[in-house]
């Protein structure tokens, strides 16, 4: 039987065997939700000379099934990460007079055509629902100026101007293009090379979106979303990401077919807004073409970090995704923001476990959940009291425990590794890390989801979201409830038991 090995996700996409990286060509098209990625189906370690699209469908966001491997590298060089749409109009011309299909725009990383050029964007289209491809015999279709870093497509249809966009990642900057037909593509502009402050590393896999404020569809936003390398100390001048290594940011503003404007100047590192405050959450992009009322926005990302992305102690494969995240933009007291929190078709593998309510926490009276599973649901809101710390110790052992707090003090809610278990295959990966989250009506409220190696916890309404890989031992399966300094009172709290997408069925 498959998916059984030590820290095998059961809730979260892996592939079965061998190395995968970025979410790629994210789709819906008749009633399948497709999810490309970026697969080095030879080991599990990252072969960027010889990058494939992986391939997975699902048609509720929750069971995946692996296929076949979608595009393969060849003369044209590696498959690296890009985007796939739906060509309604046929405006490509692939298709049937009235008929559709997939396009996939992607970069081909060490091509050969023009000399010093080795990434170039290229065109694959597909007539039976993604699962084969054929390359555009006109590839490549657009080559960069001068810069070796010109990768990472992200494409979409843009209404108002009826033109495919292209958001690009080119070193410091996003350039964004136009194309009538997804094969002539002509510049439009560039953002962000004078964004001070903000380039510790090269920028990876922008995706630009529409998005309704607080689902009023007469309030309409434009949300620019950025992956950042790492930079692993090279410029030390350079800030870091909120938890070192590669990491996601995001921009508001408005775009008018050509150009993106931010709301906000953005002059120093204090400007930028965070996607994520953990280490393990990069290369997320969103759904082209989701069915359902207009603005859903859903997402997925990588869970790993380029710091120590080759090490995690996984066997016959290495790399898993976050859960499907549902993205909305609301309106907090200090402005607009992304708020994040897992789809709600999870709760098909969802059973109830225990609930409490109403307990009081203090200091040395920590109380055992006498419940424990390696795949869970924690929804829990605190009252706060005079506890300077309270919170969980999840995946619990005699030696090993991943803590997720909050820090009253400095309104900090974390995620605390160091002790999670197999932590010592990277100096960088036994660590803490926050997000900042202030109390609603003084209370807390944390949704924490678990699996073999994966921790998420999304804060409050959304904004503070902590995505950590985690190593602990099968048999670490305890909860515990604790507090510092005082007292605190759980509110609430729902656990629940999360199924195998892979053998509960
Ligand atoms: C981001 C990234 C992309 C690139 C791909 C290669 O993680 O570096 O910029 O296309 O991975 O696998």
């Amino acid at each position: 039987m498959e998916y059984i090995e030590k820290f095998r996700p059961q809730y979260h996409y892996s592939p079965a065997r061998n190395w995968m990286n970025d979410p790629n060509g994210l789709v819906y098209y008749e009633g399948e939700y497709h999810l490309f990625y970026q697969y080095s189906p030879f080991d599990n370690l990252p072969h960027f000379d010889k990058m494939h699209w992986g391939h997975a469908v699902s048609t509720d966001l929750v069971h995946w099934e692996e296929l076949p491997p979608a595009i393969f590298p060849g003369e044209d060089g590696a498959i690296f990460s890009g985007s796939a749409v739906v060509d309604h109009r046929n405006t490509s011309g692939f298709f049937d007079e009235n008929g559709s299909g997939l396009v996939a725009i992607y970069t081909n990383n060490g091509n050969t055509t023009l000399p010093n050029k080795p990434q170039v964007q290229s065109i694959a289209y597909s007539r039976d629902k993604g699962r084969t491809w054929t390359k555009y015999e006109g590839n490549p279709v657009l080559f960069p100026d001068a810069t070796l870093d010109f990768r990472d497509p992200k494409v979409f249809w843009h209404e108002e101007t009826s033109m495919w966009i292209m958001s690009l990642a080119v070193q410091d900057r996003v350039e964004f293009y136009q194309s009538p037909n997804l094969k002539a593509w002509t510049f439009a502009s560039a953002f962000g090379a004078d964004a001070i402050g903000t380039h510790r590393g090269i920028y990876e896999c922008p995706d630009l979106f529409p998005i309704h404020v607080d689902g009023d569809v007469n309030n309409r936003k434009w949300v620019l979303i950025l992956s950042v390398g790492d930079c692993n100390g090279v410029n030390p001048y350079d800030p870091e990401t909120p938890a070192g290594g590669s990491g996601m940011m995001y921009f508001i503003g408005n775009f008018d077919g050509k150009v993106f404007t931010p709301d906000d100047p953005i002059h120093s590192m204090d400007d930028l807004k965070w996607i994520d405050y953990g280490s393990d959450f990069y290369a997320a992009v969103t759904w082209n073409n989701t069915p359902g009322e207009d603005g859903r926005k859903r997402w997925i990302g990588w869970m790993n970090n380029w710091r120590y992305a080759g090490a995690l102690p996984t066997d016959n494969w290495r790399g898993n995704n976050s859960v499907p995240r549902e993205l909305k933009l609301k309106q907090f007291a200090e402005g607009l923001r992304l708020v994040q929190q897992p789809i709600e078709e999870l709760g098909i593998i969802r059973t109830p476990l225990k609930t409490l309510e109403d307990v009081m926490l203090a200091t040395d009276v920590n109380s055992l959940v006498d419940i424990g599973a390696n795949s869970a649901e924690i929804i829990a809101e605190f009252e706060i009291g005079t506890a300077t710390e309270f919170g969980f110790k999840v995946r619990k052992s005699a030696n090993e425990e991943t803590v997720v707090g909050y820090d009253n003090v400095r309104k900090k809610l974390f995620v605390d590794r160091t002790n999670s278990g197999k932590v010592d295959f990277h100096p960088d990966f036994a660590a803490k890390h926050e997000a900042p989250l202030a109390p609603t009506n003084k209370r807390v409220r944390m949704l924490i989801l678990i699996d073999s190696c994966t921790i998420e916890v999304f804060g409050g309404a959304g904004t503070a979201v902590i995505s950590d890989t985690i190593f602990p031992d099968p048999e670490s399966k305890g909860l515990e409830l604790y507090a510092i300094g005082g007292s605190v009172t759980l509110v609430s709290l729902q656990m629940n038991e999360m199924g195998s997408i892979w053998h509960d069925r």
